[in-house]
């Protein structure tokens, strides 16, 4: 692809290739070059694509011989940028489950309505961060940038190394020194990444890498690359699909870099315009009690904004001064949504009762139940409604959560839901004994 002048055309953006549009003046850039900032006012960028038409499910092909034949992103292109094909890298990302289990609907305190879970922790890298990065990494490839980077709190730097590595690129990641699990750390590893480990937390990170990655020379695959959150943008229509478009009351999903949020809203409102669904569920972001500057934020009427120093045992979302606020903002005004924070230790309930039923996820993706139950309790949730849950991250993305929960004791004692190994001698008098504790309590 060439390399344009830095056109700016505000209103239209037929001639533009890739074009994005600035949120805050409304200017129209090319995309063909490395672009996280609007060059006139620094303003955060969406990437424009054409809703001008009316779509149909079946506009959604599944084409043999293109990425869109196995991937649960690009079988959503009519909605996505026209990266060329050829540069595109995939590992048949996305298509993940959404499970029904009625006790989730009874843990949030919904007699008679329905909590679904949206599973992107069934992701190749395990997290819905390879949605994002399928598009981000082949636009990198399509532009012919020497090196993608990204800061992280472990899923997009797992899932930035994996996408790289596939695509024969060199990645370099920035992430906050030991405060990521080590299970993040360890695949950012093995899938060949330069780790740079940061003497601070992510948003030092983030903003050293913004000021890096400011003259294009290194592409920055962070959500405020406006490529990145077209890709989330598929959890919500994938979702919509499996509902056969129709529309559930609320989604919810945990908030951090806010760059989910924002695609979730954008994603919304496209199916919207081109005719797909009929109206807007509300969305409701999640975040921790210790990192919880958006639900400040929204509490204020979003008047008033403060970062702050993050703190959460959900390292995941750890994560003071948002980059994508303002788009998060849109998604909630636009969908007349929620944001609310939960501790830590209503996020580790509601993971252990969600893993306890066999589903299974990290952390920060359990602060989804646990909000929605928070609003059931306030009643601005419906009884009787239907949600889906958005679960972001695998069960093993942070195994020592797991063990901190289950086999440390808190204040009170063993947490509620501890489930703790028994260690026995090799007799087969000792096996009986336990079997017998377990069956007859
Ligand atoms: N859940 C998980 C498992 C995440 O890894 C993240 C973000 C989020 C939720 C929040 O999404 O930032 O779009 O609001 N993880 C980023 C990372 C920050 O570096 O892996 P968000």
């Amino acid at each position: 692809m060439s390399h344009h002048a830095n056109v700016a055309d505000r209103g239209t953006h037929r001639d533009q290739v890739l074009p994005v549009r600035c949120m805050s003046c409304g200017a129209v850039h090319n995309g063909d070059r490395p672009i996280t900032k609007c060059p006139d006012c620094s303003g955060l960028l969406d990437a424009v694509v054409d809703t001008d038409g009316r779509l149909r499910p079946e506009d959604f092909h599944r084409t043999p011989g293109t990425p869109a034949a196995t991937s649960g992103v690009w079988r959503f292109a009519p909605l996505l940028p026209a990266i060329p094909q050829e540069a595109i890298v995939s590992r048949w990302e996305g298509n993940t489950p959404l499970y029904g289990d009625s006790r989730l609907a009874d843990y949030a305190g919904m007699s008679q309505g329905e909590i679904r879970v949206k599973h992107e922790g069934h992701n190749p890298t395990g997290s819905f961060k390879d949605r994002g990065m399928t598009v981000a990494v082949s636009h990198a490839r399509a532009i012919g940038s020497a090196l993608v980077a990204c800061a992280s709190t472990g899923n997009t730097s797992a899932s930035l190394a994996s996408y790289a590595a596939a695509a024969g690129l060199p990645s370099m990641v920035l992430i906050p020194e030991g405060k990521i699990s080590a299970g993040k750390l360890a695949q950012t590893i093995a899938f060949g990444a330069l780790v740079v480990q940061v003497e601070g937390d992510f948003d030092v990170a983030l903003r050293l890498l913004r000021e890096l990655t400011a003259d294009g020379s290194v592409y920055l695959a962070n959500s405020v690359n406006p490529f990145r959150p077209e890709g989330q943008k598929t959890i919500v229509l994938e979702m919509l699909d499996q509902l056969e478009w129709q529309v559930p009351d609320v989604i919810a999903l945990p908030g951090g870099n806010l760059g989910n949020t924002a695609a979730f809203g954008k994603a919304l409102t496209e199916a919207h315009e081109t005719g797909l669904i009929d109206r807007l569920p509300r969305i409701a972001t999640i975040q921790a009690a210790g990192s919880a500057p958006f639900a400040a934020y929204y509490a204020s009427g979003f008047d008033h904004y403060e970062p702050i120093q993050a703190e959460t045992i959900a390292t995941a979302i750890k994560i003071g001064d948002p980059a994508s606020l303002e788009r998060a903002r849109r998604t909630i005004e636009q969908t007349s949504g929620w944001v609310v924070a939960v501790s830590d230790e209503e996020i580790m309930d509601a993971k252990a009762f969600i893993d306890g039923i066999g589903i299974g996820c990290e952390p920060a993706s359990a602060a989804s139940l646990a909000g929605v139950r928070k609003l059931v309790g306030q009643g601005e949730i419906a009884q009787d409604a239907s949600v889906v849950c958005v679960l972001t991250g695998n069960v093993l993305k942070d195994t020592d959560a797991i063990a901190t929960y289950h086999l440390q004791d808190s204040d009170t004692g063993p947490n509620p839901r501890a489930n703790r190994p028994v260690s026995i001698p090799a007799t087969m008098e000792a096996v009986k004994r336990v079997v017998d504790d377990a069956i007859h309590g």
